[in-house]
């Protein structure tokens, strides 16, 4: 029994009139999550297309927020808070993090930049300590698993790969894993979107492949041992 939560961050829709159209990486995030479902019992399932439901911006009044006590905070302030507040409730109760995200301009979309820039939050998710010297800031939450799910118009950009250099997506969702409390994270990646030829049919069919993996190992680990 777990509980998970699935973000979507692709700004196109899962199915579309030209099915062309379509968003590989949320294609993926729903075999994932279908083929993880099919075997074990989900308590929670919370799901976030931030993509075509962007989060808000966070602006000078949330930081103005967030550095006020709680217990001095106004009506408005805890207004501005509001969605922040509701993110990361759900991030607290997941045991499985879900992120499903295309490259954009070598990195993630701002919509799920923007979600970040909510979730990450002093005194919730992660605090702050000179006492620590020259790294201060430390993860509240700990114990969760990540699985990150891409899709590239081009392709190499991991390490050792011709575009290694221009690769900020997957770097950057692991580096701000941390503030989500991760501790194990599995990778799937669909690339060559925009070549449209054999490499990317074989690396979207490696990708599918590479879910039903990893969904069949996080099921086999949850799953109560009987005698
Ligand atoms: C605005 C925009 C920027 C993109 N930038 C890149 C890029 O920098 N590198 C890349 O490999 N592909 C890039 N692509 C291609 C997408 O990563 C590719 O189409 C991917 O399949 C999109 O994910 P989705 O199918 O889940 O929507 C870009 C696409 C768009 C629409």
């Amino acid at each position: 029994m777990t509980t998970v939560l699935h973000i979507d961050a692709s700004v196109r829709a899962v199915s579309n009139p030209n099915p062309e159209h379509d968003s590989i990486s949320k294609k993926l995030a729903r075999r994932f999550i279908s083929a993880f479902k099919s075997m074990i019992d989900i308590d929670e399932y919370m799901y976030r297309d931030v993509g075509i439901n962007p989060p808000q911006y966070i602006t000078q009044d949330w930081i103005g927020a967030v550095f006020t006590p709680e217990h001095n905070r106004t009506a408005e302030q805890k207004q501005v808070l509001a969605q922040s507040d509701e993110y990361i409730a759900e991030l607290k109760k997941a045991d499985i993090i879900v992120i499903s995200s295309p490259m954009y301009n070598y990195g993630m979309p701002a919509q799920l930049k923007a979600w970040f820039d909510q979730i990450v939050r002093i005194n919730k998710t992660f605090d702050f300590d000179l006492a620590r010297g020259d790294r201060p800031l430390a993860p509240l939450l700990t114990g969760k698993t990540l699985v990150i799910i891409t899709s590239s118009g081009e392709f190499g950009f991991e390490k050792g790969g011709i575009n290694e250099a221009y690769g900020h997506l997957v770097p950057h969702l692991r580096t701000l894993s941390k503030y989500l409390g991760v501790t194990e994270i599995f990778e799937i990646a669909s690339e060559y979107q925009e070549f449209a030829d054999h490499r990317h049919q074989a690396s979207l069919t490696q990708a599918e492949a590479k879910a039903d993996k990893i969904a069949g190992e996080l099921a086999k680990n949850l799953k109560p041992v009987t005698c």
